[in-house]
């Protein structure tokens, strides 16, 4: 079964280790590469890699939009968020999902966190906050505030998520970092890319104080200036590696129609990248 990864740049990309791993669990020949393709490389590096007998592929930054308009056909979670991250084969066509939020509620509950009826806090308003809004709902939150630095793009992705709201119950609200009002939020979400540039958030000490959890999108070895803030308040914390996992096991079971396990997977990837 011939798989890949596309997007710049891929070289450090660790899906194809993980899809090895995955892979090994049924005993199936998968073999899964990185492809690096920029926007306008994509179409002809997708179709050699199609001719080639692909018959799957996972798509990163910068090509989720791009990947979207591609697709032929794409699930509702994908037409929700605007951005595609797994493209199926099916018949003829392309398939487009998007399995980043399925990921990211797969790794809450993984650690016990308990989304029904929870009050979640989301931070950011760019694509990683918009491909998760869809699972979140779908998970039973309550109430989800979306702040980010310019509160114009959360008053957006707000609007937006109110119309495509599965749930009738859940209650959204929007504000700038600096004013997120203390509403005793269960769950902190952390969806900028601030982690990536080393940068901190001016969050309230007192938001802080009241959650008992904390999560960076981000991952890496050392813990984000995000995830540092929510340790010295006493929050329980946890880095992005788990919706990582959690993403590809989706995507491989879309492709396989098998589940694997991922535990093991993640502990494996957390001792090799210490
Ligand atoms: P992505 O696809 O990773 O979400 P994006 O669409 O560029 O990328 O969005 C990045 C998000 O991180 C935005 O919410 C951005 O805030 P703005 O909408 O105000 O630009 C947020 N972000 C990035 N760097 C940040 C920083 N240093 N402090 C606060 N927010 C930051």
């Amino acid at each position: 079964m011939k798989l890949a990864v596309f997007g710049s740049p891929i070289r450090h990309s660790l899906s194809p280790d993980i899809h090895t791993a995955f892979a090994e669990q049924f005993g199936l020949a998968v073999q899964y590469t990185r492809i690096e393709a920029t926007a306008e490389q994509f179409e002809t590096r997708f179709a050699a890699f199609e001719k080639a007998g692909g018959i799957g592929a996972n798509i990163t930054l910068p090509l989720k939009e791009y990947a979207f308009t591609y697709a032929d056909s794409r699930s509702s979670i994908a037409s929700q968020t605007g951005a595609v991250n797994t493209l199926v084969k099916q018949g003829q066509d392309w398939f487009g999902t998007n399995t980043d939020g399925v990921g990211l509620v797969a790794d809450l509950q993984s650690l016990e966190t308990d989304l029904a009826g929870a009050r979640v806090l989301l931070l950011g308003a760019g694509g990683a906050a918009r491909g998760v809004i869809p699972a979140l709902t779908n998970a039973g939150v309550q109430y989800l505030h979306v702040a980010n630095r310019t509160e114009q793009r959360a008053n957006q992705l707000v609007q937006h998520a109110r119309k495509h709201a599965t749930s009738s119950t859940i209650e959204f609200a929007f504000s700038r970092i600096e004013d997120i009002p203390n509403m005793g939020f269960q769950v902190i979400v952390n969806a900028t890319s601030s982690g990536l540039q080393g940068q901190r958030l001016p969050i309230p000490s007192a938001v802080f104080a009241n959650t008992p959890f904390c999560y960076d999108m981000v991952y890496g070895a050392q813990p984000t200036l995000f995830l540092q803030a929510a340790l010295a308040s006493h929050c329980q914390v946890a880095d992005g590696l788990g919706m990582l996992v959690g993403q590809a096991a989706e995507s491989f079971r879309l492709w396989t129609g098998k589940t694997p396990e991922t535990g093991s997977v993640l502990t494996r990837l957390r001792n090799q990248h210490k």
